[in-house]
């Protein structure tokens, strides 16, 4: 990847002109089967230019509660689109069509012009803090065909639509054909350091190049990094199911510690969330503890979220178990 991005064909990107930019846009949009995709720095922005561009200012935004939008952008739609947020409550980050009429009704509290209107539902795919959890296609064509039926646009963070994919077996553009606007992130486990790609329609990509400005997110000789996407697509989609495999070792070995308790008892993709209540240590004190070691993990929803990627290895994950238990038996009472 260092080598591809030394090595990158580079131009102007604000004016269209990076043709290293402008090859990953085409791929892209291809894989997605949308007609455009535009780059980003980053996937936060795009989530928020696609809700600016499908929104207007007090419009109504459908998302599960734990949507990143919601718990981890700063705000930020509130600040950019000046919408409201509609949370559906879900255990995993999936819901169902009547979900979603329930929280339309939620909005139709009272009636107009009072409540809000229902302009755009937003799905997750994999969730993040549901626990890395997938869509099914039936799930999600569930759940898009509602909200069409309701008149509302339907915009899919995909920061992690490749784990999905390489999960379930459903291509990328099975699962874009049933959204009107989706976006894929290059940083996640694809590794790349910089780098998201938001794709949709023609027009829906022409307004949002223009709110990228307004964002500041257009960028310059941004080919170096498009360069890094480039190759991550073309390396790291396929072994995302390492990473799959390394939660679900890790999950098992985590599961055999006593006091040890999993949210779910097998990973969907590549993330393991645990609570160590049981063993009379805190999250908190076994953080620190395995950070000492050099094991990161984070905290999210009052658990432990341990991620795998590409910088993860099984050994790393047998490392990591063995850090566990060995931080839990030197916890036990009466040892010094
Ligand atoms: C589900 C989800 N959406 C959006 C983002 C934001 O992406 P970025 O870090 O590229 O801004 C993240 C990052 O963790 C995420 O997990």
């Amino acid at each position: 990847m260092r080598q591809a991005i030394a090595s990158a064909e580079v131009g102007d990107e604000q004016r269209g002109e990076d043709p290293t930019v402008n090859l990953l846009q085409e791929r892209v949009a291809q894989l997605l089967g949308k007609e455009s995709a535009l780059w980003f720095p980053g996937g936060t922005m795009c989530n928020f230019v696609a809700i600016k561009v499908h929104t207007q200012p007090a419009d109504a935004v459908i998302a599960d509660g734990m949507a990143h939008i919601i718990r981890a952008e700063s705000g930020g739609v509130s600040f950019s689109s000046r919408v409201l947020v509609e949370g559906i409550p879900t255990e995993r980050g999936i819901f169902t069509p009547d979900a979603l009429s329930q929280a339309l009704a939620r909005l139709k509290t009272v009636p107009s012009p009072y409540g809000p209107v229902a302009r755009l539902l937003c799905v997750e795919q994999t969730h993040n803090f549901g626990g890395g959890t997938l869509w099914s296609l039936a799930e999600l064509k569930a759940v898009a065909e509602a909200a069409r039926a309701e008149g509302l646009a339907v915009h899919m963070d995909g920061a992690r639509l490749f784990n999905a994919c390489i999960a379930s077996g459903v291509s990328a553009a099975q699962f874009s054909a049933l959204v009107d606007s989706l976006w894929i992130d290059f940083t996640k486990g694809l590794g790349a350091p910089i780098g998201a790609m938001l794709a949709g329609s023609k027009e829906f990509i022409a307004q949002a190049r223009r709110y990228k400005h307004v964002f500041g997110g257009a960028m310059r000789q941004a080919g170096i990094a498009a360069a890094g996407c480039l190759h991550a697509l073309d390396h790291h989609v396929h072994r995302l199911a390492e990473d799959h495999a390394n939660a679900r070792r890790l999950a098992d070995g985590l599961a055999r510690i006593p006091g040890v308790r999993l949210t779910t008892p097998l990973p969907e993709t590549n993330m393991v969330f645990f609570d160590m209540g049981g063993t009379g240590l805190s999250n908190e004190q076994v953080v620190t503890a395995l950070a000492g070691r050099g094991v990161r993990v984070g905290q999210v929803r009052g658990l432990i979220r341990a991620v795998t990627h590409l910088d993860v290895s099984r050994s790393d994950i047998e490392t990591t178990l063995s850090a566990v238990a060995d931080i839990v038996s030197n916890s036990a009472p009466g040892h010094e």
